[in-house]
């Protein structure tokens, strides 16, 4: 599809990896200036070099969004990179490093430890609410911009043993409806992505791991029953299957697409 991205300047956070990376990857395919954003500097570099090479243009911008001066600076260094500001933010960073490098089986709530509440919504919300406070006044200035959130199912429908997680990202689809209907009358769309299991590269071990099949992942066989779409494909989606949405909530061809959540889960949750 040509969705005609080319004059945007898109930042996405956490785009060192996974879901990120694809983004990426596919705004910068679509004509995209991209700012690749991740806590790992080697990582955000990876990306950047990658879409370079391929004839697209990306620069790396390491921070720790959950900083808002470091997300201030970033923004404003982005801006100064590419001669333009920031069009397209996509707030994608969400997963805690330490978390997904553990994978498995997280407890029920009144299990978890305190401290990982913070971390669970420092980055989820607190990420989302720096980057949106430092491209906003930007995009209202041009009265255009669009900012897609990635969010998860479990925040529309809860996930047992997801409790934070769940509510945090159920905070940010509030967050941005509000945001949707204060700056709608600046042309600016707020919309957010409800994902399911993303199976991808940057996930080691476990049902979500690229080379998991229901040969050798039992949990994989109960998961795909979970998702309509698994149980034709044979497979959990993939950060290409998330990508593509993304660049069409960035196109002028979702202009009249705000304040919006959309399933991209395979019908894991039909709401
Ligand atoms: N993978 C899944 O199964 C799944 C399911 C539902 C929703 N999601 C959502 O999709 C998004 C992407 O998921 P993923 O699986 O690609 O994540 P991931 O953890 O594999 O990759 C995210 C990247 O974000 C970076 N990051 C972490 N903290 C950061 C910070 N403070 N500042 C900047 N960058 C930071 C990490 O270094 C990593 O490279 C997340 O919002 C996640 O909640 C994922």
């Amino acid at each position: 599809m040509q969705l005609g991205l080319n004059g945007q300047v898109a930042l996405v956070t956490g785009g060192g990896q996974g879901v990120g990376r694809q983004i990426c990857i596919e705004l910068a395919a679509e004509g995209a200036r991209v700012v690749v954003n991740d806590l790992f500097a080697e990582r955000a570099q990876a990306v950047a070099d990658e879409i370079n090479a391929s004839g697209g243009q990306a620069y790396a911008a390491p921070a720790d969004i959950t900083q808002l001066e470091a997300v201030d600076a970033m923004v404003a260094d982005a801006a100064r990179h590419f001669g333009a500001p920031i069009t397209v933010l996509v707030n994608n960073a969400g997963i805690i490093p330490e978390r997904r490098e553990k994978g498995g089986r997280t407890p029920p709530f009144v299990d978890t430890p305190v401290a990982d509440w913070a971390k669970i919504v420092n980055l989820n919300v607190y990420g989302t609410l720096h980057c949106c406070r430092a491209v906003l006044p930007g995009m209202v200035g041009r009265k255009t911009g669009r900012i897609i959130n990635i969010i998860s199912e479990a925040g529309r429908i809860g996930e047992a043993n997801m409790a934070v997680y769940s509510g945090a990202k159920a905070a940010i689809a509030g967050f941005a409806k509000a945001l949707a209907r204060e700056h709608g009358r600046h042309a600016v769309t707020v919309n957010s992505v409800a994902l399911g299991a993303v199976s991808h590269e940057g996930i080691k071990d476990g049902p979500l791991n690229i080379h998991a099949t229901v040969e050798n992942n039992e949990l994989l066989g109960k998961m795909l029953n979970a998702y309509p779409i698994s149980k034709g494909v044979g497979r959990l989606s993939r950060p290409a299957d998330v990508s593509g949405i993304v660049a069409f909530l960035a196109s002028d061809r979702a202009l009249f697409i705000t304040g919006q959540t959309i399933g991209a889960s395979g019908g894991f949750a039909m709401v």
